[in-house]
């Protein structure tokens, strides 16, 4: 009794060598394109993501922000968050820092918060953290410091209880 075993699978009625050699052929073909048209990865440079984040200037962003005033106007602060003779800092309608000063009951003026010496963020204390600038809250004129100008004037008006932009 004889039996021989195949000695391998190409003996034993599996596929042939040439069968495999194409099919080995197909797959890394099939791999290569995959490679190849495989998407790039969605992008990371979404708003959320590319936001900073202020900090270590003094200055404290207003919670109430960014909201429609029903006019059509960026909704910059709150005037009811806002004392008389007090200011808020907050983001302008280009999501720049800009300062808010409650000049009256019903009146406000703002600035940018960009110091004008060397860019810092002018607290909303009108004092510049940085080497100490001080500015009028209600002008925006510099007073005192390095600071070779006052704060740039930025336009708000009142609607209601809103700050808006312009
Ligand atoms: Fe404001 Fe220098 S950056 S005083």
């Amino acid at each position: 009794m004889t039996t021989t075993e195949p000695r391998n699978a190409f003996q034993a009625g599996g596929p042939s060598r040439r069968t495999v050699l194409a099919v080995g052929a197909t797959g890394v073909s099939a791999l290569a394109l995959a490679a190849c048209s495989k998407a790039a990865p969605p992008s990371t440079n979404s708003p959320a993501a590319s936001s900073t984040a202020q900090s270590g200037s003094g200055a404290q962003p207003s919670s109430a922000a960014s909201s429609g005033s029903g006019s059509g106007a960026k909704v910059l602060a709150k005037l009811s968050d806002i004392q008389v003779g007090a200011a808020t800092a907050a983001k302008g309608a280009d999501g720049r820092d800009i300062l808010i000063s409650r000049t009256g009951q019903t009146t406000v003026a703002a600035f940018s918060a960009i110091c004008p010496h060397q860019g810092c963020t002018v607290a909303n204390t009108f004092m510049c953290p940085c080497h100490g600038s001080t500015f009028d809250p209600k002008t925006g004129a510099h007073i005192s410091g390095p600071a070779p100008t006052g704060l740039a004037t930025v336009p708000v008006s009142v609607q209601g209880d809103n700050v808006v932009a312009g």
